[in-house]
């Protein structure tokens, strides 16, 4: 695989505030309008179709032992596992009600369990989790099945666990090795650590492995991550997830536990990112888009060649369209023409559940336009090519006319060869993948409408 060289000039120019797409219309979209009533009316249309989709479910967890200053997913810090018990009785509780109204035979084909920190759970506690969610749903035999592990806090009876419950996959946080970004940071996590934790892993049959990094974090510097992509290339993960840091201390106060000027500069971050790039690309890895390299024979990459690849809230995935229902704390469900999301505070989302409730806060049901957009922003996405005619089939429109303003505003990235527009197709290149989310935002309607001045709602597109 060839070094994929990214000019600093572009990074520069196409560095703007833009969403990541894990849904179209994003979150800020989504309304109390939609809630219980509206979820279960669409949950009850989709189980009564001749046909219904496979399903996903996404777990929610949020505990963790210890603050990381960095982090921005809804978590509870807790000394106390006992809390996850009562914790696990409310998921059963929220799973009953999905699987009462679920049609006859519907297969799971992908569950994601994610977090906060699931293995803060006891390993006889996650069992209990594990099999309780194996008897209420039926499970496809190859079903992918995958969890969110800290490597500071799981332990060899946690991996046994889950090998015992089907597990392949497991994700883990690493985030960066250097010592000083670590202890600013509050999470040290040395390199030994993480190698005999993936050794230990590796020995169970765990041979899919994919790594957290961020770049952006207080104290990282361009010559202080280089040994850190390189400590992860010899470690040999089968996928790699490099996020941009998202500082956003008006929400996460923790995040002001580190001095704001220790966070790299804007140049400091594209070099970081250009060179993290390269070398990941120069070791065999495909950048994906997106925050995600893959191995060239990772189904990841495989899929995104036969353009059959998806992107749900849990990822990238190989299955096929799928309602994904989720169940936890802040959880977030795709079902039929809808997205909705579970309240985020755990003290409301227990009360609701205690009371027979479902604890759904927000969401949305799409539109034709959004559903056609949603559309064209996925296949950019994730296979990289839009095909027009395709596309004109399925939702009876004129592409080019209907997309008339998205199309001049691709001229730019064509210009710099980051996109090929011709009569039939829209396709990304290599090097467009790295901006991707500048591709895709022409196609959202709804990017215009923030007033100016309004607090920033995105996170940098670079
Ligand atoms: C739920 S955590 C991973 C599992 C586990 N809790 C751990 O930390 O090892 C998911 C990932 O989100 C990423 N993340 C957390 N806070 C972030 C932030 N503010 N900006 C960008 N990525 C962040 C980290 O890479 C983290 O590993
Ligand atoms: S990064 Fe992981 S372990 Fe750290 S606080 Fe966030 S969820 Fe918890």
């Amino acid at each position: 695989m060839s070094r994929l060289f990214v000019p600093h000039e572009m990074l520069v120019r196409y560095d703007q505030a833009g969403p990541r797409y894990t849904s179209y219309p994003t979150a800020p979209q989504w309304t109390e309008a939609f809630a219980a009533p509206e979820l279960r009316a669409e949950i009850e249309r989709t189980n009564a179709e001749a046909d219904p989709p496979p399903l996903a479910l996404y777990t929610h967890i949020p505990f963790c032992e210890s603050m990381c200053y960095y982090c921005g997913c809804n978590i509870i810090i807790s000394g106390d596992t006992d809390h996850a018990d009562p914790y696990a009785a409310h998921l059963f509780r929220e799973a009953e009600w999905y699987q009462a109204l679920m049609a006859a035979g519907r297969e799971v084909v992908q569950w994601h369990i994610g977090g906060g920190s699931p293995t803060f759970m006891r390993p006889d506690q996650l069992d209990r989790l594990l099999s309780g969610f194996r008897e209420r749903f039926n499970f496809a035999a190859d079903a992918e099945v995958s969890m969110e592990v800290d490597p500071r806090i799981t332990s060899t009876d946690h991996l046994d666990v889950l090998k015992a419950n089907g597990f392949t996959r497991v994700s883990m946080g690493i985030q960066d090795f250097d010592h000083e970004v670590q202890k600013t940071v509050n999470r040290i996590q040395p390199y030994e650590m993480t190698r005999d934790f993936m050794e230990q892993c590796r020995a169970r049959g765990f041979n899919e492995l994919n790594v957290d990094l961020i770049y952006g974090l207080p104290k990282q510097t361009p010559e202080s991550f280089i040994p850190t992509v390189e400590k992860i290339i010899s470690l040999d993960p089968a996928r790699i997830a490099l996020f941009n840091y998202a500082h956003v201390p008006w929400m996460r106060p923790f995040q002001r536990r580190f001095d704001e000027a220790d966070i790299p500069g804007g140049d400091a971050k594209v070099t970081i990112l250009t060179n993290t790039i390269e070398q990941f690309t120069e070791a065999g890895y495909r950048y994906i888009g997106m925050d995600h390299f893959a191995k060239p024979d990772d189904e990841l990459s495989l899929a995104q060649e036969d353009h059959t690849l998806h992107r749900n809230f849990m990822g990238y995935t190989t299955k096929a369209n799928t309602d994904l229902y989720g169940i936890g704390v802040s959880s977030i469900s795709e079902v039929g023409d809808c997205y909705a999301q579970n309240t985020r505070k755990l003290s409301a989302y227990t009360r609701t559940v205690e009371a027979g409730e479902w604890p759904t806060m927000r969401g949305i049901l799409l539109t034709d336009d959004d559903k056609l957009r949603k559309r064209v922003i996925s296949d950019l996405l994730v296979n990289l090519v839009v095909d027009k005619p395709t596309v004109e089939a399925d939702f009876g429109i004129e592409f080019d006319a209907y997309f008339a303003d998205a199309l001049e505003q691709l001229k730019e990235p064509a210009d710099d060869a980051l996109i090929e527009i011709d009569d039939t197709s829209l396709r990304v290149t290599e090097l467009g993948r790295v901006f991707i989310r500048n591709l895709a935002m022409p196609f959202d309607a709804y990017l215009g409408e923030q007033a100016d001045g309004a607090k920033p709602m995105y996170s940098r597109t670079v």
